[in-house]
């Protein structure tokens, strides 16, 4: 239950101000909603504007070392050697890359060619080749900030079906935006994400989602990419959460490799294809913090 501060207090948001004069309306409009059945975001997860400065600056690491990874990747290059960029760009900058021994995870980015949904873990034996798509995944804490984000990448001459995957999962990310308006529920935003692969012919997959980010790397809420309008938490502006769709050119069934227990396929072993951006909800509809 969401609940209200007395009038004199002082206001949660760190303002020093009163709350009367602060955030009590606020809290009272998402009061409301929680009345009329709406899931709300706890308090926790609003961001303070010295919060969404230090995800910026995280943010500024993270883009880099994806345009540094867009700049050197290419076929013959191992995803080994994408992880090499990745962590000497991060640490060069300051940073940490947020993937290294996350929940156990042995590298610093996550490499997903083809049929692989996501969490592909860097190799010096697996080689790009020319035709491949691949999903580079990238994270970054910096001072305790989260960034994250992932971006496509065609390598040399990929076929028309595998580049129109890639073309329309990012379309995906772009109607999901589109639905991303404060004091609506975020089940609205997985919609138009979903319709416009369906539209496609393509599936989404459905175990696997965004999440809230920011102070950790995974907050609440999860973010569905298959969700039902009018459903899901309300996005409220302070929130910031990853809108990062896998789209799959067959099924939408996936497995998760017996050896390793991290690289998910697709279950056809049809490919897949996943953009990631970090926003934050404001008053007016989004910004984009990271991508
Ligand atoms: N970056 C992924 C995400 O978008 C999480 C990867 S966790 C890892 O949420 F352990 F696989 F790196
Ligand atoms: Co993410």
């Amino acid at each position: 239950m969401y609940t209200r501060l007395e009038r004199n207090d002082e206001c949660w948001c760190g303002s020093g101000k009163k709350y009367k004069s602060c955030h009590a309306a606020f809290d009272d409009k998402i009061i409301k909603f929680e009345s009329q059945g709406i899931k709300v975001p706890d308090r926790s997860l609003f961001k303070t504007a010295e919060d969404i400065e230090g995800i910026k600056k995280s943010a500024v690491i993270n883009m880099a070392v994806l345009d540094e990874v867009g700049d050197k990747i290419r076929a013959g290059m191992s995803t080994q050697d994408i992880d090499d960029i990745v962590n000497d760009v991060t640490t060069k900058m300051g940073g940490i890359p947020a993937d290294l021994n996350y929940e156990g995870f042995p590298k610093s980015v996550c490499t997903s060619i083809n049929e692989e949904v996501c969490h592909g873990i860097p190799s010096k034996d697996i080689i790009l080749k020319d035709g491949d798509i691949i999903n580079v995944d990238c994270s970054t804490i910096l001072n305790g900030y989260f960034s994250d984000s992932s971006r496509m990448f065609c390598i040399g001459d990929v076929s028309p079906e595998k580049k129109r995957l890639v073309d329309v999962t990012k379309e995906c990310l772009e109607e999901g935006l589109k639905a991303v308006k404060p004091w609506t529920p975020i089940g609205d935003m997985g919609h138009a994400v979903h319709q416009h692969a369906l539209k496609n012919g393509y599936t989404v997959v459905r175990e696997i989602g965004g999440h809230g980010c920011g102070n950790a790397f995974h907050e609440e809420p999860f973010v569905s990419f298959v969700s039902k309008p009018g459903t899901g938490m309300l996005m409220v502006p302070g929130m910031v959460f990853t809108i990062e769709p896998m789209v799959n050119m067959g099924t939408n069934e996936i497995f998760i490799d017996e050896d390793n227990d991290w690289t998910v396929y697709t279950a056809d072993l049809k490919p897949s294809a996943q953009w990631e951006v970090e926003l934050l909800v404001t008053e007016t509809g989004y910004e984009l913090l990271c991508w």
